[in-house]
């Protein structure tokens, strides 16, 4: 096979992610395509080979910090190094733009990829689906525009790193999903959800563990919201509360992903405020 060529994704390449995004079934829209796009316009990437094109990759940079997600290559083509291209041209994109550490979500069957690319084992990022069921929330509230600084500066103190850009983008886009635990204007958590294929994916979900009393009532004014619909959160194995508010409603463990690392693994994040990832390939 001749060497695959790597290019920047365009917003002509939408359809052509869609499609691999429907090969692969994580229920990722086209609005998340776009969204993408939008965060990184030079950090997302198509591989072709011989004109075709053949798989993606797309890596977001916070800071120093970044993080590589979305790797798809086409069945016909697997297995003939494309994957491994993808992933070097994300890492070096990552790298000379300053980061100096790289996390990624792998699933179980891609791990010695990563291992072989030089990434390391940190946690599990354990994946549940429920259905959602109205539950109380008397002590949660929508989340508005003006709430985001307060938001970002919360957030920061967990995810360790800053998304504010992401965290408003959602919010603007599905302000319907977003809620937020506050008293006497204090931010003690917050949730935001986007709207999947055939799900709803909670994320991130935020909570300062000396308030975890408000971590529940934020997934229940979500999950109150969109009734019927299958809700699915992805959360650090560590987060011991959160797993138990999950399996508590009755959430069934799907395959869990391995958070690894490559670089300066340096900890940032708190996974005791960490509920539930932002998004598997964005943190
Ligand atoms: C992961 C994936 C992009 C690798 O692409 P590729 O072009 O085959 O990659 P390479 O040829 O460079 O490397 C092959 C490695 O991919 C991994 N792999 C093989 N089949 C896989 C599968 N169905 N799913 C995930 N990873 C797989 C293995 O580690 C394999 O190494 P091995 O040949 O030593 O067993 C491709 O298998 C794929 O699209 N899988 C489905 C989507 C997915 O799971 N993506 C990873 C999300 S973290």
């Amino acid at each position: 096979m001749s060497r695959p060529e790597i290019r920047v994704m365009t917003h002509g390449d939408v359809d052509f992610v869609m499609r691999l995004q429907e090969m692969v079934g994580w229920g990722n829209t086209r609005a998340d395509a776009e969204r993408s796009l939008y965060y990184e316009p030079s950090g997302c990437f198509v591989a072709s080979v011989g004109g075709v094109d053949v798989g993606m990759v797309n890596s977001f940079l916070y800071g120093d910090v970044g993080f590589i997600g979305n790797l798809i290559v086409v069945p016909e083509t697997r297995g003939s190094g494309v994957g491994a291209a993808l992933m070097g041209r994300a890492i070096e994109r990552l790298t000379s733009e300053g980061a100096a550490t790289i996390r990624l979500d792998g699933v179980q069957k891609a791990i010695p990829l990563y291992e072989r690319l030089g990434f390391k084992g940190e946690y599990w990022s354990l994946r549940y689906s429920g259905t959602a069921a109205k539950a109380p929330h008397h002590s949660i509230e929508p989340m508005t525009r003006d709430d985001l600084e307060k938001v970002a500066t919360l957030d920061r103190r967990f995810f360790g790193l800053d998304r504010s850009q992401k965290l408003r983008r959602v919010q603007h886009d599905f302000p319907e999903l977003c809620f937020k635990a506050s008293k006497g204007g204090v931010m003690h958590g917050f949730i935001m959800a986007k709207p999947g294929v055939s799900n709803v994916r909670v994320g991130p979900w935020i909570c300062d563990p000396k308030h975890a009393e408000y971590a529940e009532p934020l997934l229940n004014a979500l999950s109150s919201k969109v009734v019927g619909r299958r809700l699915w959160v992805g959360l650090p194995e560590f987060n011991k509360a959160a797993v138990k508010i999950v399996e508590g409603k009755g959430f069934a463990r799907m395959p869990s992903s391995l958070r690894m690392c490559y670089g300066a693994c340096k900890k940032v994040e708190d996974v005791s405020g960490i509920f539930g990832v932002g998004a598997p390939d964005k943190g």
